[in-house]
């Protein structure tokens, strides 16, 4: 057994001396100290001996894995340095160069402007929905309302993939989509892109909107005003006024267009505003309750309202961007402003 040991440590020492590679090195330590290793199979052999041999052997095996092990990691610690020493020799590093500029990249401004939107309305209690850009006829038209032959179709003009799929043209099919899968009480919002046949300072044909919807027992136009007075107030500051302007969307009854206080001329009157001291950001109004018969819902016992925010608008107004498609160049010029 003894002999055994002084054998695979000579042979051992033998191998490490000529070894110049780390895989080899690798292979060599787990065949002689890994847990199936000759090293390892002598030990496991002790508890076969009688006491005094088992004591002896036990010894010098315990020596000699000691020594093994610390042989091995000096032999890889000097293979390293070689390899560094290698390294440095060849390569030549000049410190006279420039370095190269690590530019961090950020969000874009829609993007920041829609997760601060986003954040407000959580805090007023409202949850993340979600829908398709590409949507069926049904929900971004039908079942809000706008059959076939309605002329609210022509002032949204979208993109076909097929008679019956468009790509979405507001957010308001979310709104269907949301009250299909639950009863209410539902208070979401849904941000997200919408697509319009339409393109000039002030329309894109890819724009974002975020939809609001809060259906409940018992919720009234007031709750509406409460909610969008609170969301102005702390986007826009304290002090910013809004209008309620009646207006018709087939889909809300009453309605109406909300416009704030130019936040350019305070509203004074300028140019943004068309000299009329107020903007335009959202439409909004009751759910109209013929709604609630395409998604099973009581209209005796529920109501709601619900809006459509443009972000576009929003972020125009808060950064004084006076043209939406510098939004979309990804020119980082503009961009860096923000
Ligand atoms: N979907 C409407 C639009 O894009 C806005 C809107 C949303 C109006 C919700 C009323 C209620 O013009």
């Amino acid at each position: 057994m003894i002999e055994r040991l002084e054998k695979l440590r000579s042979d051992t020492l033998e191998l490490l001396s000529q070894l110049r590679d780390a895989r080899a090195l690798a292979d060599a330590r787990t065949r002689v100290l890994g847990r199936k290793g000759e090293l390892t199979a002598i030990l496991r052999g002790l508890k076969d001996l009688s006491p005094e041999d088992r004591a002896d052997v036990g010894r010098v095996a315990n020596l000699v894995k000691a020594e093994l092990e610390k042989k091995f990691d000096q032999a890889e610690q000097a293979l390293r340095d070689a390899q560094e020493q290698k390294r440095l020799s060849v390569e030549f590093v000049d410190v006279t160069l420039p370095g190269r500029r690590f530019i961090p990249g950020r969000s874009h401004i829609l993007r920041r402007v829609t997760d601060e939107i986003i954040n407000i309305f959580a805090g007023l209690g409202f949850q993340l929905a979600e829908g398709p850009e590409v949507e069926l006829d049904y929900y971004n038209f039908e079942a809000l309302n706008i059959p076939r032959d309605h002329p609210a179709r022509d002032m949204q003009d979208t993109f076909y993939f097929s008679e019956n799929v468009v790509l979405r043209t507001h957010t308001s099919p979310v709104q269907i989509r949301t009250m299909e899968k639950q009863q209410p009480p539902v208070r979401v919002i849904c941000p997200g892109k919408v697509y319009r046949r339409d393109a000039d300072m002030t329309h894109s044909p890819m724009f974002m909107q975020v939809e609001g919807l809060w259906v409940d027992e018992g919720i009234a136009f007031s709750d509406l005003k409460g909610i969008l007075v609170a969301f102005v107030h702390e986007y826009f500051g304290q002090g910013v006024e809004l209008r309620f302007r009646p207006s018709f969307f087939p889909f809300t009854e009453p309605s109406a267009e909300v416009d704030i206080q130019c936040v350019i001329c305070g509203g004074k009157g300028c140019r943004t505003c068309s000299f009329s001291g107020w903007l335009e950001i959202l439409g909004s109004g009751m759910v109209d309750p013929e709604l609630y018969r395409f998604v099973n819902y009581d209209p005796e016992k529920y109501s709601g309202f619900a809006f459509g925010l443009g972000i576009e608008r929003v972020a125009m107004l808060k950064c004084g961007v006076p043209d939406i498609r510098t939004f979309y160049e990804n020119d980082l010029r503009f961009l860096n402003q923000f």
